[in-house]
């Protein structure tokens, strides 16, 4: 038999969506896998269940349903500042998910590098490695995560092909301020540089902090490939919806790789979905403000149990500080699989997102109903003797 792809030895499966599994298997609350357990905006199931007898149910226009990209353009256009053409510069894609490896594979050729900051999601390195690209890494510091300009600047004089941003970023909570993506904008333009934006929690922003779109910044738009999707702002990841918004010249050649990845996403998810991009500007104080309630529940019980966890600016994520419960020689992997098992909550272990040596941080996600919540916690509070 011929050997299989090469590739294969340098990404597993991903150790998030294993964690659910396992989560699964234990009965245990799923604060591994990031999704929620509360329900998406009435007005967007509502509308799916009208639909329901009378479709849309054929192969969608590959590059979205025009109905849906115009509603795109409306409402993405008005948080990023700027006119959108539905036509030429949006494509609708399985996901962010898909929108990011069309990009990669339209922005690249084998053998380049694409930097990214660690800790990083971890199906960025794996999308790299797909398009036969070199992933970099550029440190995030904890507890702050900044980066070092001089340590960035170094990453571009590589010459690498793009920069990847988790904007709000997965692990770390981290919002990156208007001074932040300037500077990298600038190495950007130097350096001709495409930035590639994951932005899919451009919505969940914690008080004190705000989300700028890389592509609002002078000379950006040319070279930024913003990816995003329904999933996380409408809570509605089993839909697979996402998208991509490029000038177009880039949007030309994302959408070849979509055609041919994708044909399209779902036809009548697309059209319920349009009811959610047309909520008010209210839905998303709302949402952000409820975010915010379920993070002070989350974090105040961390606090009573005494794990140390990173707050975050963005995203529905901490890194907690495990290193006191962890055995002798345990890793965090085990760690996860034994906490599922024995404290009946699932996390991610933190060495699936850093490049750097780690072996005593999880994930922990608390896009969760406050009952879940109170559950999780509830079982994590004799953590310390559970996992002896
Ligand atoms: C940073 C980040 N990007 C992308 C995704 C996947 O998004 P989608 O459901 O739109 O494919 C996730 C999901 O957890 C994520 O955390």
């Amino acid at each position: 038999m011929q050997p299989t792809s090469k590739k294969c030895q340098y990404f597993t499966d991903s150790v998030i969506r294993r964690m659910t599994r396992i989560a699964i298997e234990h009965d245990a609350i799923n604060l591994a896998q990031g999704f929620p357990d509360f329900d998406p905006p009435k007005e967007i199931t509502d509308r799916l269940a009208e639909i329901a007898p009378i479709g849309p149910h054929q192969y969608p226009i590959t590059m979205g349903a025009p109905n849906f990209r115009q509603a795109l353009a409306k409402k993405c256009g008005k948080y990023m500042g700027r006119t959108l053409d539905p036509e030429t510069e949006i494509v609708v894609t399985i996901g962010s998910t898909e929108a990011m490896v069309d990009t990669i594979f339209a922005l690249t050729n084998p053998g380049d590098k694409i930097a990214m900051f660690s800790p990083y999601f971890e199906n960025y390195v794996a999308q790299a490695i797909m398009a036969d690209c070199e992933p970099v890494f550029i440190p995030l510091v904890p507890p702050e995560f900044n980066f070092d300009p001089d340590v960035l600047e170094d990453v571009f004089k590589k010459g690498i092909k793009a920069i990847l941003i988790c904007n709000p970023s997965n692990p770390s909570g981290k919002v990156f301020t208007y001074d932040e993506l300037k500077l990298i904008a600038d190495l950007c333009i130097k350096y001709d540089v495409y930035a590639i934006m994951d932005e899919v929690y451009e919505h969940i922003i914690y008080p004190g902090h705000k989300h700028v779109y890389m592509n609002s910044l002078p000379g950006m738009w040319e070279r930024t490939v913003s990816c995003s999707s329904m999933s996380k702002t409408y809570s509605i990841t089993g839909w697979r919806l996402g998208y991509a918004i490029a000038p177009q010249p880039l949007m030309d050649k994302i959408k070849q790789f979509h055609d041919f990845n994708a044909v399209g996403a779902a036809s009548p998810l697309m059209e319920a979905a349009i009811a959610g991009l047309e909520l008010p500007d209210s839905y998303y104080d709302e949402f952000a403000a409820h975010y915010l309630h379920m993070k002070t529940i989350f974090t105040e019980g961390l606090d009573s149990i005494g794990i140390e966890y990173t707050d975050p600016q963005g995203a529905y994520f901490v890194l907690a500080n495990i290193g006191q419960f962890l055995k002798k020689g345990q890793s965090d992997v085990e760690f996860c699989e034994e906490m599922a098992k024995k404290v009946g909550v699932a996390c991610v272990p933190g060495t699936s997102f850093f490049k750097e040596d780690v072996n005593n941080i999880v994930r922990l996600h608390f896009a969760k109903k406050d009952e879940t919540l109170y559950e999780a916690l509830n079982r994590m509070a004799d953590i310390k003797a559970k996992m002896a």
